[in-house]
């Protein structure tokens, strides 16, 4: 294994501050200031670096870069729109939809792109998948962005997978916002680590 022998320390503690600093920002909350498409490149290669068992790296991604951010969002809002029965349609969640592509930067749509190795299991893919998004959102924090990853909306419903060209054993993993914000804000975390660990 590639060991760090010098500065060990300084290593965990950048990592530990980035790590510690992500928060999620509301799309509505970005300031509509415009992320360079190199850095955005570059947290696409980090994701690449996630664990993958079986080689499968099964991590696509889709990028809306500035205005076609604008326009996935509309998209997105039709897809709302046109998917859901007049009783149950609500403007609000429509227009927020729309909104949510007006102060972001870049959307990321992460894709669990199945692949054939049966012996991984599909949770698996997920898992990788989702360990690909968080060095997405790491990467984000530590190039002072602001990040989102949402499931909020059609995320998880057939019209977005149709519309992706999706095959019925992909996912959408989630869709990321990303921009920049002045919004400080503090991390909550609901439940104690002493509930969550036990050490044997
Ligand atoms: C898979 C996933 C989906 C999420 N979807 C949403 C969402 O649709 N809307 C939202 O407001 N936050 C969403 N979040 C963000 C969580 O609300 C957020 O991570 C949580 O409140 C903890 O805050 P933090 O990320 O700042 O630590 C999602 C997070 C994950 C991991």
């Amino acid at each position: 294994m590639n060991s760090f022998n010098k500065d060990d320390n300084n290593y965990f503690s950048i990592l530990s501050k980035i790590i510690h600093q992500r928060r999620s920002v509301k799309p509505g909350l970005m300031n509509g200031g415009q992320i360079p498409d190199e850095q955005v490149n570059e947290l696409l290669h980090l994701a690449d670096w996630a664990p993958t068992h079986g080689n499968t790296e099964p991590w696509r991604f889709i990028v809306y870069a500035h205005d076609s951010a604008k326009e996935f969002s509309r998209q997105h809002a039709e897809l709302y729109k046109n998917n859901t029965l007049p009783e149950k349609f609500l403007t609000d969640k429509y227009e927020k939809l729309i909104s949510n592509g007006d102060k972001a930067s870049h959307i990321i749509v992460a894709i669990m792109q199945r692949g054939n190795l049966s012996k991984v299991p599909v949770i698996e893919e997920i898992a990788a998948t989702a360990a690909a998004v968080q060095h997405i959102l790491l990467g984000a924090t530590a190039l002072g962005i602001a990040s989102m990853w949402s499931t909020g909306g059609m995320t998880h419903h057939k019209a977005m997978k149709d519309f992706f060209q999706l095959r019925e054993e992909d996912i959408v993993m989630g869709i990321i916002y990303l921009g920049y914000s002045e919004k400080e804000l503090s991390g909550r975390r609901a439940t104690p680590m002493t509930e969550k660990i036990k050490w044997m």
